[in-house]
């Protein structure tokens, strides 16, 4: 049998010309001592599969091979941040940024590293009116050895792929892509944590710059790269997050784009999320349908870990089967290892707010969780809930933190990244 796990290494600075090695390992503890697991694993989407391209032709995708770096001056560098540990998400950003144009007549054009700047852009461009935009979130991490190794980038690029078919951008070859984000962040090496906690977070994406204000397939495109360096989630240790369950908004709906990551799904959450903050909670629990079905939670995945009403020990989250759910990597990566673990019942399906709650009455309920690549796992400790019969919010604690068998915590020792190897 082919073995399911593998590193992706990415060999910054140790030779200089060898860019990404692909170990397989078999033994899966031994490569969370290491590092970072990566599962290869099919995950399915409902819609969109993405086509195959035809690389032979130059237009339709960029290459590794036509890559001009142009890097920055000794003027033009930042300062790097002077504790890696305690970085805000998304506020200081590296010397360097890629970009590659697309135009419908001509295809991709050569790709680019340069200094980081501003975007000129023309203000009729329809990204700015119709949200044609979508984005991708991944990590690379420094290992004690002194490598840079990035998780599962062709997962991420997988999904990239089925979201510009859906956003009506053009498709690209993800291997270029991958290579060709494996030469920035070797550009930008030093701004990738010293740290066994920060990571370098990349952020591709692709937006319309087509400047004709109709309604409609956009002639032209930008796929750009920035990476920002990103401090521990919580570097405080695990803080229980509050939910506000509001059966009054939905994130998503069936036919919708939930299952794709575009900027479109985002802006209408930041109202609820605010009314959340508002209510004491942090994040909000996305409830879906009459019966109230569980789909997401704040921008993340979300794992319920039960006794179930058979009375088996069950792992539950949702299924990516009718475009409700994003398919996370961190989802599909802790779906693989539990499986791997075979210990426990695994279940893709939704739990509803009435099983939540009757578990919860019944002591069955261990521990809730979200999954997702800025924290890989978020403990739930509480659900404001609005009873949509009562009108009244109720409080529901959730045990996470106490519960035995701790799973959550077992996950969370898989990603440790151990700078003491
Ligand atoms: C809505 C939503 N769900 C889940 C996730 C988690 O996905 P991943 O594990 O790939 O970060 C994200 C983050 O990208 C998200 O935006």
């Amino acid at each position: 049998m082919e073995p399911m796990y593998y590193e992706e290494i990415l060999e910054v600075g140790m030779e200089a010309e060898e860019p990404m090695t692909i170990t397989p390992v078999t033994n899966l503890q031994k490569i969370a001592k290491a590092v970072v697991i990566a599962v290869r694993a099919a995950s399915t989407t409902a819609t969109a599969q993405p086509q195959s391209i035809e690389v032979e032709n130059p237009a339709n995708t960029f290459y590794l091979r036509d890559l001009r770096i142009i890097r920055a001056t000794p003027s033009q560098m930042k300062a790097k941040p002077t504790s890696w540990d305690n970085l805000k998400f998304g506020h200081v950003y590296s010397d360097h940024m890629m970009e590659v144009e697309w135009h419908r007549d001509k295809g991709w054009a050569k790709p680019l590293v340069s200094p980081w700047h501003n975007l000129s852009i023309h203000p009729g461009i329809k990204v700015l009116h119709y949200c044609i935009e979508l984005y991708e979130g991944m990590k690379a991490y420094r290992g004690v050895d002194n490598k840079i190794r990035m998780f599962r980038p062709d997962k991420n690029m997988e999904r990239m792929k089925k979201t510009a078919i859906r956003a009506t951008l053009p498709d690209f070859d993800a291997e270029e892509l991958i290579k060709i984000i494996i030469k920035m962040v070797k550009v930008d090496k030093e701004w990738v944590p010293y740290s066994n906690t920060s990571s370098l977070y990349i952020r591709p994406t692709m937006i319309s710059t087509d400047p004709n204000l109709g309604i409609g397939i956009g002639s032209q495109a930008k796929l750009f790269v920035i990476t920002t360096p990103v401090g521990a989630y919580y570097s405080t240790g695990f803080q229980p997050v509050a939910l506000l369950a509001d059966p009054e908004f939905v994130r998503v709906f069936p036919g919708g784009v939930g299952t794709f990551k575009m900027g479109c799904n985002y802006a209408p959450t930041i109202f609820i999320e605010t009314m959340a903050r508002e209510m004491g909670c942090q994040q909000a629990l996305w409830l879906y349908d009459n019966d109230e079905k569980l789909t997401e939670v704040g921008t993340m995945n979300i794992f319920v870990y039960w006794i179930n009403e058979q009375g088996e020990e069950e792992l539950c989250t949702p299924p990516l089967t009718n475009g409700l759910i994003l398919p996370g990597i961190t989802r599909d990566s802790l779906l693989e290892i539990a499986r791997e673990w075979n210990e426990f019942k695994i279940t893709e399906r939704y739990p509803t707010m009435e099983e939540i709650r009757r578990s919860l009455k019944e002591k069955r309920m261990l521990q809730m969780f979200g999954t997702g690549t800025a924290c890989v796992v978020a403990p739930i400790g509480r659900i404001l809930y609005k009873n949509k019969t009562t009108k009244k919010y109720e409080n529901l604690y959730i045990p996470t933190m106490e519960a035995q068998p701790n799973l959550m915590m077992r996950y969370e020792g898989e990603f440790v990244i151990d700078r003491t190897l």
